[in-house]
């Protein structure tokens, strides 16, 4: 895939449609594509180009002419509707000429497999890579945890499983590696941070890199609906979330791989150096 340079310009430019662009991941993969002379799309609900997943209409309008797109399904693409939605959209892609596609799903969640499927079935003439993510370490900083964080406290259904979090920037440099190189298309990447962190872990590092108190509170499934119904959340989606968490963090997620490595090079960023780039001397 070619990219415009200002010393060849008689190149054409690229058109990728980065879906959740003002989202974790997407918000990276968009700054990276820019700064490689991508024309990026930039499409979310409030994104410089609108794109609902809950509104199939805005769909065709923000793919017209792209060669490719970063498909970051919301809320999860274990959730109910992922599926309708990937084969509406992978149809609608092709239609409107995108080769290139690089889809973000969970890791170890049998749900978002079918999406995956759902997607690859919809869209048979397109380039399409899978990109199966752990736990973001964002989400402890940008996420629904940060609020927690913020107040000395990790509160989450998670026991005392570990998990191997990958760093948003390192997730966000292999999503744009499978857009703009050949030789990922029909590949699904595992890609994780480099080795499991217990939840007490995570909430230590993150005391110490800011100096002040933070503690884990491990509570039950039931519990945890219940503070997001707190929060405002409505019963079955609390429910539902609780659940996903839940059983992504039952242990069977909590080996690392060497996706990160194999893809690009170089080792994953760690949850220590993470927590001390946003907490730390180096951080906010
Ligand atoms: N978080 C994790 O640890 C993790 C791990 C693996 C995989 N994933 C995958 O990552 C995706 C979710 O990422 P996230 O939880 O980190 O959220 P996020 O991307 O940080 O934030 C949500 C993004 O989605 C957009 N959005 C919200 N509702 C939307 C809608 N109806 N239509 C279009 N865009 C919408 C938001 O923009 P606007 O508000 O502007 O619309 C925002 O850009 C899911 O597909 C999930 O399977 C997450």
């Amino acid at each position: 895939m070619t990219t415009h340079t200002d010393d060849t310009p008689n190149t054409p430019t690229t058109t990728v449609l980065v879906t959740s662009a003002t989202g974790k991941t997407g918000r990276r993969v968009a700054e990276r594509l820019t700064a490689r002379g991508a024309a990026v799309r930039a499409g979310s609900r409030r994104g410089a180009t609108v794109f609902d997943w809950e509104d199939p209409e805005t769909w065709a309008p923000a793919l017209r002419d792209a060669d490719a797109a970063y498909v970051a399904y919301y809320p999860d693409l274990a959730a109910p509707g992922a599926v309708g939605a990937m084969d509406a959209f992978g149809r609608l892609a092709v239609e409107n000429g995108v080769r290139r596609l690089t889809l973000l799903s969970g890791r170890g969640e049998p749900a978002a497999v079918l999406a995956e499927e759902a997607l690859r079935a919809a869209a048979p003439g397109a380039e399409l890579t899978v990109v199966r993510a752990s736990f973001f370490a964002q989400n402890f900083s940008e996420g629904l945890l940060a609020e927690g964080v913020a107040e000395g406290a990790v509160v989450f259904p998670a026991g005392d499983a570990a998990e191997p979090f990958i760093d948003a920037d390192d997730l966000a440099d292999v999503v744009v590696e499978t857009l703009t190189t050949d030789g990922h298309a029909g590949r699904v990447h595992e890609v994780t941070g480099p080795r499991p962190v217990g939840f007490a872990e995570v909430a230590a590092e993150i005391s110490r890199a800011s100096g002040r108190p933070v503690v884990y509170r491990p509570v039950s499934e039931g519990e945890y609906a219940g503070l997001l119904t707190g929060f405002g959340l409505p019963v079955p989606e609390a429910e539902w979330l609780a659940a996903l968490f839940a059983t992504l963090l039952d242990g069977h997620n909590a080996s690392a791989t060497d996706g990160v490595k194999r893809i690009l090079g170089r080792e994953p960023r760690s949850f220590a150096d993470f927590a001390a780039g946003v907490w730390g001397v180096r951080g906010a």
